[in-house]
């Protein structure tokens, strides 16, 4: 508690609620786990949680990693997916991690799709430069307006999923932060037109007082496959 005090007392210059919220992420039990494990982020749980539930991660699969700053998700895909198959963006600088090829980048800037790919490519024997799972916890900065916020919280889920139609092998998965309550039915629509299961999930390390959610939709164009599978049975 002392060393909490001590650190308030060094952010005098912070409003109030960034005085709170400073407060509240320190006394937070996986901020703390995140620190005693070397996890660069307490978001690191998330997506640990999201694996233990779905099972996402395979050794040597390839995996797009979007709004990755500092690199909590990156660090726990890397444990399971091995050195050189992850490609990780985000607007701010991180730390390197050995094993993940980082970009800074704004996943909106014209050419960011064809950045990514570019560097798929790069991996051995992915020619055509696919991954096997896209992952977004892109969250765009509040502006207070709820409007705003949510149509540009749609606006990185919407961008995100068009990139992952266009680079996910086939029965690929992609994850995705969205707030809830808002327009999200156009989303959803929209990804069982392309995958076999979609999903919500909301960790229970995503904190209780936020909307925040994920989905989760997974089997990327083999909706049909299990169509036709269905319908030969039955003849
Ligand atoms: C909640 S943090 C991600 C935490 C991360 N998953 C981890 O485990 O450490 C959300 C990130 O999305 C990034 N972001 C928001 N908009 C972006 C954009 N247009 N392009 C790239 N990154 C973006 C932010 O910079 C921020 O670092």
């Amino acid at each position: 508690m002392a060393k909490i005090i001590k650190k308030l007392q060094n952010t005098k210059k912070l409003k109030l609620s960034s005085q709170k919220w400073l407060l509240r992420q320190m006394n937070d039990e996986y901020t703390q786990k995140a620190k005693a494990e070397g996890f660069r982020s307490r978001a690191s749980y998330k997506i640990i949680e999201i694996d233990e539930k779905f099972k996402i991660f395979k050794k040597n699969k390839i995996i797009v990693d979007l709004g990755a700053a500092p690199g909590g998700w990156s660090q726990y895909a890397l444990s399971k997916v091995g050195e050189n198959n992850i490609i990780a963006i985000d607007l701010l600088e991180i730390e390197k991690i050995i094993g993940v090829n980082f970009l800074q980048l704004d996943f909106f800037e014209e050419n960011s799709h064809q950045i990514i790919i570019n560097e798929l490519k790069k991996i051995p024997y992915n020619k055509y430069g696919k991954c096997n799972v896209v992952m977004s916890d892109m969250a765009a900065n509040t502006t207070g307006d709820k409007k705003t916020d949510h149509l540009r919280i749609i606006n990185l889920v919407e961008e995100s999923i068009e990139l992952a139609i266009k680079i996910l092998k086939h029965n690929g998965i992609f994850i995705a932060k969205i707030f809830q309550g808002g327009s999200s039915d156009e989303i959803i629509k929209n990804l069982k037109n392309h995958f076999l299961t979609v999903k919500y999930f909301k960790p229970k390390s995503s904190r209780k007082d936020s909307s925040e959610t994920y989905l989760i939709a997974q089997g990327f164009n083999s909706k049909y496959e299990k169509l036709n599978a269905i319908k030969k049975s039955k003849n």
